[in-house]
């Protein structure tokens, strides 16, 4: 009986215009595996050597906001990540070290010798679910970081910035020395010291290890697991607006989603998209592996993450979609990509002109209010929360 009806397929397909329609149906299929979105999981999972408890996590909240961690005590990771610009801060590309003010006010102090940091400052909000799957499996010790995901995690991730010279360590400390000064730095703080003890109980001692798994335990804490979107894929329908759900179906149309996929609408991979370089930096950034790839970033959030790109060359939604337009002719923007690297998967999009405003209302349906703002008064160094950012 199936060999029969194989039999009649094989049939059918021999007409012309119904091999059409079934080549049609594969790549249906092909997308099919894209199209099923899962919200993100209401839990976080965290790794088996740095299970989270209260402690731990107001530690890390306080090591976060505190300038203590940087060379001249003036950066703190809330100055790049702070809550009033959803853990991220809306620069094309971040000012660390001799800077001042918060968010678009952030300015270098002058005179100034310190370069900018070469990359746009992702948002906090649900890197402690970097790396998720289609299945929603994830491995919290193996999620990738960064834009070039050189880091595999948020301990090895907390560490990098201090020992980054333009984010955090500045002039005075070489790399080889700047962890062994703040960790002494705060061993002369007897509330940390204090702290340290609650939080890692017989394994109070501050370390690099515990400093970065404090850390990592609080930001595993910034999670918005709810929204409209995610309401909607649980099955309440009237979470968005025709307008959503039109431009859904619009970009899985204009396949979107053949990287964006998954409950981070990221597959975390590499590609190269040949954004052109950012002219406020001296040399090209050639990505990873100096290929011109970058990672799939999350479509969560785009409220917080603007200026888009790995470094803030896009301002607008609208400007991000004519830049695929674009691509879809397969010509690179960036003089150091040749045509032929540009990845397979955005060449050909069928993404069209009067499509661009429901994509960008359905990708506003991917924002969400509902994460922990608030911002500890002082920290145990008494300098100035978040650093110098007023
Ligand atoms: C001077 C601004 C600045 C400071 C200070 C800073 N960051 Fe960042 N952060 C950035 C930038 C820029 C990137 C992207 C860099 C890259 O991809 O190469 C980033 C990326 C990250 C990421 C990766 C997120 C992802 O999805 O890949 C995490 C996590 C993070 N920062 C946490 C921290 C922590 C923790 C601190 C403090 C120890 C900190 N940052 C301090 C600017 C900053
Ligand atoms: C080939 C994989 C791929 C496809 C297909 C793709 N993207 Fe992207 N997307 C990326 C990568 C990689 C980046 C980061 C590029 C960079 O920074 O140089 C990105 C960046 C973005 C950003 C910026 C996010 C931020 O916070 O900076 C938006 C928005 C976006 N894509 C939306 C879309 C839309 C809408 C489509 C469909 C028209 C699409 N993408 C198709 C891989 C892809």
């Amino acid at each position: 009986m199936s060999r029969y009806l194989f039999l009649v397929i094989v049939i059918l397909c021999m007409n012309a215009s119904v091999v059409f329609s079934c080549k049609q149906k594969k790549d249906a299929q092909i997308i099919d595996i894209n199209e099923v979105y899962l919200p993100l999981p209401d839990k976080v999972k965290h790794p088996d050597n740095n299970k989270p408890n209260e402690d731990k996590i107001n530690l890390g909240k306080l090591l976060f906001y505190d300038p203590i961690l940087s060379g001249n005590k003036d950066v703190a990771c809330a100055t790049c990540h702070h809550p009033e610009f959803g853990y991220a801060e809306s620069l094309d590309l971040s000012i660390g070290v001799n800077g001042n003010g918060l968010g678009t006010e952030r300015k270098f102090k002058t005179p100034n010798t310190i370069p900018r940091v070469k990359r746009n400052a992702h948002t906090i909000l649900n890197t402690a679910f970097n790396g998720i799957d289609i299945n929603s499996n994830y491995t919290p010790l193996n999620s990738p970081m960064f834009w070039d995901a050189r880091e595999n995690s948020l301990e090895d991730q907390a560490l990098m910035p201090i020992q980054s010279y333009e984010e955090m360590r500045g002039p005075h400390f070489s790399q080889e020395v700047i962890l062994d000064t703040i960790v002494n730095r705060l061993k002369y703080i007897p509330e940390y010291v204090q702290l340290f003890k609650e939080a890692f109980k017989d394994n109070g001692t501050i370390t690099e290890v515990t400093i970065s798994k404090a850390i990592a335990c609080f930001e595993r804490t910034l999670v918005t697991n709810n929204s409209r979107f995610d309401t909607y894929l649980k099955g309440d329908e009237s979470a968005i607006s025709q307008a959503e759900m039109d431009g859904f179906n619009l970009f899985k149309k204009a396949k979107c989603n053949a990287c964006h996929n998954g409950p981070m609408f990221s597959d975390y991979k590499m590609h190269v998209l040949g954004v052109a370089d950012n002219d406020k930096l001296k040399l090209s950034d050639s990505g990873f592996q100096k290929s011109y790839a970058f990672k799939t970033p999350t479509l969560r959030n785009l409220r917080y993450t603007v200026p888009y790109m790995h470094n803030g060359t896009f301002n607008t939604l609208q400007e991000v979609l004519e830049f695929y337009q674009d691509l879809s002719s397969g010509h690179s923007k960036n003089i150091n990509v040749q045509n032929h690297q540009i990845d397979s998967l955005v060449k050909g999009s069928p993404l069209k002109v009067k499509d661009m405003s429901l994509i960008i209302s359905f990708l506003n349906s991917l924002n969400s209010e509902d994460f922990d703002k608030s911002i500890p008064k002082a920290v145990p160094s008494k300098l100035s929360v978040g650093g110098n950012i007023y």
